[in-house]
């Protein structure tokens, strides 16, 4: 069933780039898509049901259009963020601005014209657990570290530890959507993104962009390049890693059901697929040795690394995200079906056909070849 008009702010990003893939499958949709830019959503910018605009939506124009837009909006969809943690204590005013204040005019606009919002927050506004505040003992009691959508406190560090930049940003937003919902009127969905996995993910540093990216394509790139995966602070956090298909199909059940997806915040994670981040740094490359039938790769160097030197000061981790999803399931009939070992095969193996195999054949220089070097000089 078509949803039909839809505005997507940020929808040239990883997860816009899966969400047009879905609504464009679906004849009847119009969409009206903004973003920066289009690298990831070249496949539709000449398909008639999209109009798509490389625009800042904080500027003059973008508001002026998007009047007109969410005007005529069966639901608008906000996407837009700056979402990498290399940003969040290094550009925290960058962070702030485009997270929270670009973002009012247009909850604004929903808010006047009633309009359904869904927003794309994160699992960040959760900050840290209890129990990582608690002796040791604590850690196993999902009382204190399972996430729920309606009762778990949110809890940031303090404001020289810049990290919590973008969560405090993105609490703002539930906070004006949630207050904008009670006293105008305007119905919203919260979406709480865990961790999603698949192809497209950032960039790789080297091949198509320069910097950090998220954990996903940071060790990708690293394997692709025969460098060490670099694990910070002996990678003892953890995170629950969903499937970018199963999390699309959270997506489609909530603009498919209206009725019941309004008004809720919704984690939106797989609680079967916790990892540490040394885990996943040992299975990416298993996973990588078999995809390149390459038995090195089993024995891959994995370097620790400081937070301070990775990231620089003011860095501090969300120790652990284990979503509750019982509203999902009981709410929109979602349950995450991917194990974390599937999700990365085919996460994996799309980046292997992006960046080495379609690399090679179009004769761009994709694999780093030689010894694997020290930490130092991959950074
Ligand atoms: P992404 O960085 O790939 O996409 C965000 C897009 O927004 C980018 O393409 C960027 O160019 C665009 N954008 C930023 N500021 C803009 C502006 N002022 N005007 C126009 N476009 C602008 O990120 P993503 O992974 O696709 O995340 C999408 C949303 O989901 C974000 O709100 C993010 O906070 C949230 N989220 C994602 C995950 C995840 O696992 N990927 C987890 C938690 C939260
Ligand atoms: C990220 C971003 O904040 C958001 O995109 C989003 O809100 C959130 O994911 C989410 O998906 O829910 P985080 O998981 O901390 O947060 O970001 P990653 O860069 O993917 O890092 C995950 C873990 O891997 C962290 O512990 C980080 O320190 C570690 N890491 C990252 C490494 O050990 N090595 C690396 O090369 C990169």
């Amino acid at each position: 069933m078509p949803i039909g008009n839809i505005v997507i702010l940020g929808c040239g990003g990883y997860i816009g780039s899966h969400l047009l893939d879905r609504l464009l499958r679906e004849p009847g949709n119009k969409i009206f898509g903004w973003d920066l830019e289009h690298r990831k959503i070249e496949h539709h910018l000449g398909n008639p049901a999209l109009n798509f605009e490389e625009s800042n939506i904080g500027s003059t124009y973008a508001r002026q259009r998007l009047e007109e837009q969410v005007a005529s909006a069966d639901v608008v969809i906000n996407l837009a963020a700056i979402c990498n943690p290399a940003e969040y204590n290094t550009e925290p005013l960058r962070v702030l601005d485009a997270n929270l204040f670009d973002l009012q005019p247009v909850l604004r606009m929903c808010a006047e014209q009633r309009k359904w919002l869904i927003h794309f927050s994160t699992s960040e506004i959760y900050g840290r657990t209890i129990s990582s505040y608690l002796p040791d003992e604590s850690f196993d009691d999902p009382d204190l570290y399972v996430l729920k959508e309606d009762e778990t406190p949110l809890i940031m560090g303090p404001i020289r530890n810049q990290r919590w930049t973008y969560a405090a940003a993105k609490q703002v937003v539930e906070r004006l959507v949630y207050a904008y919902h009670r006293e105008r009127g305007m119905p919203f969905t919260v979406i709480r993104p865990l961790n999603f996995f698949g192809p497209r993910m950032d960039y790789l540093p080297g091949h198509d962009g320069d910097g950090v990216p998220r954990v996903l394509a940071s060790f990708m790139a690293a394997l692709i390049d025969r460098k060490p995966l670099q694990l910070v602070d002996g990678g003892w956090a953890r995170r629950t890693i969903v499937s970018i298909d199963d999390a699309m199909d959270a997506v489609m059940a909530v603009l498919q059901q209206p009725e019941r997806s309004q008004n809720q915040f919704f984690n939106v994670g797989n609680p079967d697929n916790e990892v540490t981040v040394r885990e996943l740094a040992e299975l990416m490359r298993t996973v990588y040795a078999e995809i390149t039938d390459d038995k090195t790769y089993l024995e891959h160097p994995i370097h620790d690394v400081s937070a301070a030197d990775f990231y620089g000061a003011g860095y501090e981790d969300c120790d652990r995200r284990m979503p509750s999803i019982e509203k999902a399931k009981a709410l929109l009939g979602w349950t995450p079906r991917k194990s974390l070992r599937t999700t990365l095969q085919e996460t994996m193996r799309a980046y292997h056909e992006t960046y080495v195999v379609q690399a090679a054949a179009s004769g761009a220089p994709a694999e780093a070849t030689g010894p694997a070097v020290s930490s130092e000089e991959a950074r």
